[in-house]
Formats: structure tokens, sequence, C-alpha cells
């Protein structure tokens, strides 16, 4: 039961980095984000919200009861969750009433570094999953 969340939460958590990334890439021409695509960045990135966390509460769980020595795995698994926790964090920040319009900016810059991280990472964590499991 718990490896068949594991398997959805994982495929969920897939289709909503290739979004936000497919979604992200106008930015490195130059251009904000905007209309549709704006829209469907923010789509995405509430359901990130709620699947990045319930993704690691339900992996921990896993490797807690099945122990792996798989390092490209634990690499994916830990590297996702850091850059996705950083990538919400640094737009939850921009959203309480403290930073100034610099601080903002500085903030997207950050939001832009750890969401464009996050996918290289996903690219690692996606590989992890086609290599052999060894428990310990
Ligand atoms: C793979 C994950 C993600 C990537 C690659 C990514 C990347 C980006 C990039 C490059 C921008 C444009 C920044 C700019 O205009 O210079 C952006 C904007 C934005 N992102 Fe993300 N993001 C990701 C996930 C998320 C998540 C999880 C959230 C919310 C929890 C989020 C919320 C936003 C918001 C609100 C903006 C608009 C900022 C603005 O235009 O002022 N993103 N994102």
């Amino acid at each position: 039961m718990m490896l068949l969340l594991n398997r959805i939460l994982a495929l969920a958590l897939l289709v909503i980095v290739v979004v936000l990334t497919l979604t992200a890439l106008p930015s490195l021409g130059g251009h904000p984000l905007g209309a549709e695509v704006l829209l469907a960045h923010m789509a995405a990135s509430g359901a990130m919200v709620f699947v990045l966390p319930a993704y690691a509460v339900v992996g921990l769980i896993g490797m807690a009861q099945h122990p792996s020595s798989n390092r490209l795995r634990s690499f994916g698994f830990w590297g996702l969750v850091v850059t996705g926790l950083l990538t919400i964090a640094t737009v939850f920040v921009c959203m309480l009433p403290f930073p100034s319009t610099d601080q903002m900016h500085q903030l997207i810059f950050w939001h832009s570094l750890a969401g464009y991280s996050m996918a290289v990472v996903a690219v690692v964590w996606v590989t992890g999953w086609f290599t052999k499991t060894r428990t310990v």
C-alpha cells in the first residue's frame, strides 16, 4: 500500500516538476512569466506545496522500513526534497509583509536558482528509479 502511494506521489511530483520547469523557461530569455504561463506555474506550484511534503513523509517511512544503500536514490530523494522546500520557501517569504521590493527581487532570483536546481536533481532522482536496489 505504502509502495503504491509512494509511486503515485512520485509520478504526480514528476509531472508537477516538468510543468513548473516548462512554464519557467520564458524567464531564461529575459521574459517575465505572464498570462496563461504564469497561471499554469501557479496551478502546478499549488499542487507541489501539497505533494512534495506528502512524498517526503511517505518516502521517509519507506526508508525507515526498508533501508537501502543505493546512493543515487538517496541523493535524488534528499536533493529533490531540499531544493523543493527552498523553491517553496523563497516564494513563501516573498508573501510575508516584511521583505522590501529589493529583497523580493533577490528572493525571486534565489527561487529561480532553487527551482532550476530542482529540475536538474529531478533527472538524477528519476535515473535512481531505474538503478538496482540493494537492501542493507
Ligand atoms: C521546478 C520548480 C520551479 C521552477 C524551475 C521555478 C522557476 C521559476 C522562475 C524561473 C520564475 C521567474 C522568475 C523571474 O521572473 O525572474 C518563477 C516565478 C514564480 N514562481 Fe516558480 N519555479 C518553480 C516552482 C515554484 C513553486 C513550488 C512555487 C510556489 C510555491 C512557485 C512560485 C512562483 C511565483 C509566485 C512566481 C512569480 C514571481 C513573479 O513573477 O514575481 N514556483 N518560478
